[in-house]
């Protein structure tokens, strides 16, 4: 797999078939719940939702469901959501805070470490009385990056081996010090790889994504493929796209946030490409006023966005001041649907967070502005609601994850039933998306192990 290392600009990668087999079928499908499901590092959620002890919530990939604790020790552990008697589930809601965990079948008791402590007529058991002996089975979990992350293999890589360079580069951004504004999910009529390779390439941005030509510089995006699957895109923010004629005036959509950074339309002397450099320094000067510490950014990364796939199935996206997490997740049976999460996590300014505060964040290059109210939570910090909701309701304009997202789901739809016809037999990628290649050159790796 070396060949494919860290090549950049306009790669030329190894050109394994994508055949659309992998995305319809149902042998592919349960094949991967031998090769990739059990055996790679996940993001099972965010870590706000475990940081007191008793706190837990629990992760979805059905069939399987985990459960992730601070437990009565203050530790973090994860579990199989799956009772040690006769197999029920034992937590039937997502997320909370408890000290035991009582099954609704038969009301087997387990500690929030997965101890088990009491049953009913203990001393009925012939085979042996089961407490302190078959508690919830335990599987490997992680905290990064303010996600908690598991793994079901216990022989499998360490986070850190498995994540590599990764994880010095996404440092400087200090997600853990975010906290989640957003928590939702998309139910899409398409393999969850679909989706996945929709964000492993901007070949298609300038056809489905116009506003991006006045924001960011996607042509000169900068493509890594990285051992593991693994792959990270930087992109030019507060630019526009350098292949089109370049605009006289500052685009509108970059005014708002200029504004914050003291650049008002009026007096800003610069011209369209100054602006980048512009937002840069004034980022530097203005940040810790406005109450944001970009000391450890490069200036780059105070005005661009760079994006990490993480195989399998989930992004990173990152900006200063906020992170947003997306993850694939595959439906229980059918290979032609999938669940599609979106955690966005924005860097609180310091002195905001307190009880009753409501926070205005500025608005980002890629949104509108949102507000936020501060009004719970022992920092003082409430959590968004878990919203799940169809494709439909996006196409109908009555959800939205952003204009870009919905843009892109506005398509999903159609490239799966593609996958079906006769007239389709594999896909045949531009350089540019040379993201998707390496990710399923290393999927089929996995895939043939
Ligand atoms: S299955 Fe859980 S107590 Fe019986
Ligand atoms: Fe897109």
């Amino acid at each position: 797999m070396s060949e494919l290392r860290d090549i950049k600009g306009k790669n030329r990668v190894r050109q394994t078939p994508i055949s659309a087999e992998r995305y319809i079928s149902n042998e592919y499908k349960q094949r991967e719940w031998e090769t990739i499901w059990p055996k790679m590092w996940l993001v099972a959620g965010v870590a706000q939702d475990v940081s007191e002890s008793g706190d837990f919530f629990v992760f979805s990939l059905e069939p399987e469901s985990i459960i992730v604790s601070r437990t009565r020790n203050n530790e973090l552990a994860a579990f199989y959501n799956v009772c040690q008697h006769r197999g029920a589930r034992v937590l039937l809601s997502d997320r909370g805070a408890m000290d035991t965990y009582t099954c609704p079948y038969h009301g087997w008791v387990y500690a929030n470490d997965g101890e088990l402590i009491t049953v009913p007529v203990g001393d009925g058991f012939s085979r042996g009385e089961p407490c302190g002996k078959r508690g919830l089975k335990h599987i490997r979990v992680e905290s990064w990056a303010g996600i908690i992350w598991v793994c079901m293999d216990p022989d499998g890589p360490s986070l850190d081996e498995y994540l590599g360079s990764i994880k010095e580069m996404v440092a400087p951004f200090r997600p853990h010090q975010m906290r989640l504004v957003e928590d939702q999910t998309v139910k899409l009529d398409c393999n969850w790889k679909a989706v996945f390779d929709n964000f492993g390439e901007l070949y298609h941005v300038e056809h489905i994504h116009p506003q991006h030509e006045l924001i960011f510089d996607c042509p000169t995006a900068i493509n890594e493929h990285m051992d593991g699957g693994h792959s990270r895109v930087l992109i030019d923010g507060f630019t526009v796209n350098s292949t089109l004629p370049i605009p006289d005036e500052v685009p509108p959509t970059q005014w708002m946030q200029m504004k914050v950074l003291g650049m008002n339309k009026d007096d800003y002397k610069g011209r369209v490409l100054d602006v980048r450099r512009d937002v840069q320094l004034n980022k530097r000067e203005l940040g810790p006023g406005l109450g944001y510490d970009y000391d450890l950014l490069s200036d780059a990364q105070l005005s661009d966005i760079v994006q990490y796939n993480i195989f399998p199935n989930s992004i990173l996206v990152l900006q200063p001041e906020e992170m947003w997490v997306l993850r694939a997740r595959p439906h229980p049976t059918d290979p032609n649907k999938c669940f599609w999460d979106k955690f966005a996590l924005r860097m609180l300014p310091d002195e905001e967070i307190q009880r009753g505060a409501k926070v205005e964040f500025p608005p980002l290059q890629n949104r509108a502005n949102i507000s936020f109210n501060i009004d719970q939570g022992s920092d003082g910090v409430i959590r968004p609601e878990h919203d799940e909701f169809t494709q439909d309701d996006i196409i109908s304009g009555e959800k939205t994850m952003t204009i870009t997202l919905d843009q892109d789901i506005h398509l999903i739809r159609d490239i799966q039933k593609g996958m079906h016809s006769r007239g389709f037999s594999e896909v045949w990628l531009n350089d540019e998306e040379s993201r998707v290649q390496h990710y399923h050159t290393w999927l089929d790796h996995y895939m043939e192990d």
